[in-house]
């Protein structure tokens, strides 16, 4: 029950910044550069108190179950959908990942799209490729003076928005929940408002029932003519064949898409889309977020939540887990429990301690609607028998303790 130094296997060729990281604090690691399935997964798995993975390893229920040693699962990337996070919640096995680590890949991504679109740099590159000289400036434009209109002011439009100014662009955006403004930039009431105001409108919103084609023919209709729009969110936010006419019909000027409402699975499929050949249209698959920094970023910011975890006990970041943080472990032992939340558990554990003369030094706890997370320090008492008796409570999923 003593937890011993960590065992963590990483798969999926992830950043060899997070190895060097957790080896830096001591812990064990083995690395591999492809992904594992099935019994294969399960086998090479066992032994480990955590493992890393990126998209393409399935945490299943099966697996899961067959892994009862599993502590914690990193998924070094964005997406948890690879991973049961309903089973893995009920079965105490907690889940990190890296949201924001690529935030600034993207910023930048939009801001370079900004000037390529105003330059048609695009189309004119490909065109001096295939020997066409196309000096012109015609319809080419600046930045600077130029107003962009941000949809969705969190991480990466927030960032966008410095990025933008310091280029000389006028920032307005809108968001659904009231956002500080950075530097100058101005909120508008409604998103109509920033559709009518913009010289480029630029999506930065999450996947919901709300945003799910939020920008269709009404509402690119409301975009002045000669206007920009870019998309770096989500595939769906978008009505592509809308957005194919508007740029067809020259109401919009150019648009730059990164993602689509469907996206070949691989890099072997073939990538179909209605914007293909358009005028000043910039295509590029899904790689906002993919750059070697951010795949370090994701690297540190993963292996940081495991040692917080296994140093700790803290689950702040966990996708799948009640958030609970807590100073480091000093002077007295910490046993970290996790159970069934049904009433009355918190009760039963204190009895114990005091049975055992035990003194508590102070307690957290969380909860969701599954499961119950308890980190408790104590003083005086024989804390290997505490800690046994909890474990031993019908209510335990896990229980272990974290030596000064
Ligand atoms: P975030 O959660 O920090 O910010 C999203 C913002 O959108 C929040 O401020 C939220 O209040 C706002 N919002 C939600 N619904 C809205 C609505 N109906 N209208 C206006 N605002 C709304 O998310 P973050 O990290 O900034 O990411 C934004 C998007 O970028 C996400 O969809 C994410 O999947 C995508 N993304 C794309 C990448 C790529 O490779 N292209 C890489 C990383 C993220």
């Amino acid at each position: 029950m003593i937890q011993k130094t960590p065992k963590v296997l990483l798969l999926e060729g992830i950043h060899t910044c997070a190895a060097e990281r957790l080896r830096s604090v001591g812990y064990y690691v083995e690395a591999e550069g492809h992904s594992l399935s099935g019994q294969e997964l399960v086998d090479r798995v066992q032994g480990f108190d955590a493992l890393g993975i990126r998209s393409k390893t399935h945490m299943t229920e099966e697996v899961l179950q067959k892994l009862p040693q599993l502590r914690a699962i990193g998924a070094f990337c964005i997406g948890t959908n690879q991973i049961d996070l309903e089973y893995s919640n009920k079965d105490a096995t907690c889940v990190f990942n890296a949201p924001y680590a690529n935030t600034r890949s993207v910023a930048e991504l939009v801001i370079g799209e900004l000037v390529m679109l105003a330059r048609k740099l695009g189309d004119r590159s490909s065109a001096a490729h295939r020997g066409v000289w196309m000096k012109s400036a015609a319809g080419s434009n600046e930045i600077r003076g130029k107003v962009l209109g941000i949809v969705g002011y969190g991480h990466i439009g927030s960032q966008l928005s410095i990025l933008a100014e310091a280029m000389g662009l006028t920032v307005l955006y809108y968001d659904i929940i009231k956002k500080l403004p950075l530097g100058n930039a101005r909120p508008v009431d409604t998103f109509e408002e920033l559709l009518q105001q913009a010289d480029f409108v630029s999506f930065h919103v999450p996947e919901t029932p709300e945003t799910k084609g939020m920008m269709g023919a009404g509402e690119l209709g409301l975009m002045r003519k000669g206007t920009y729009l870019i998309n770096a969110s989500r595939g769906t936010v978008v009505d592509i064949p809308a957005l194919s006419a508007h740029l067809k019909n020259g109401h919009l000027a150019g648009a730059a898409i990164d993602v689509f409402p469907k996206e070949p699975a691989s890099n072997k499929e073939r990538f179909e889309s209605e914007l293909q050949e358009l005028e000043n249209v910039i295509l590029t698959p899904h790689i906002g977020g993919s750059t070697e920094e951010a795949q370090a970023a994701i690297g540190l910011e993963v292996a940081e939540s495991f040692i917080n975890f296994f140093e700790k006990g803290s689950t702040i970041g966990a996708v799948n887990f009640p958030n609970l943080d807590a100073p480091p472990v000093e002077e007295v032992p910490r046993i970290l429990n996790v159970h069934l939340n049904t009433p009355g558990v918190l009760g039963k554990i204190n009895s114990i301690v005091s049975a055992a003369g035990g003194n508590i030094r102070r307690q957290f706890l969380s909860t969701d609607a599954h499961i119950g997370y308890l980190i408790m320090d104590m003083g005086r008492s024989d804390v290997d028998r505490v800690a046994s008796e909890i474990s031993q409570l019908e209510t335990s999923l896990r229980t272990h303790i974290i030596l000064p």
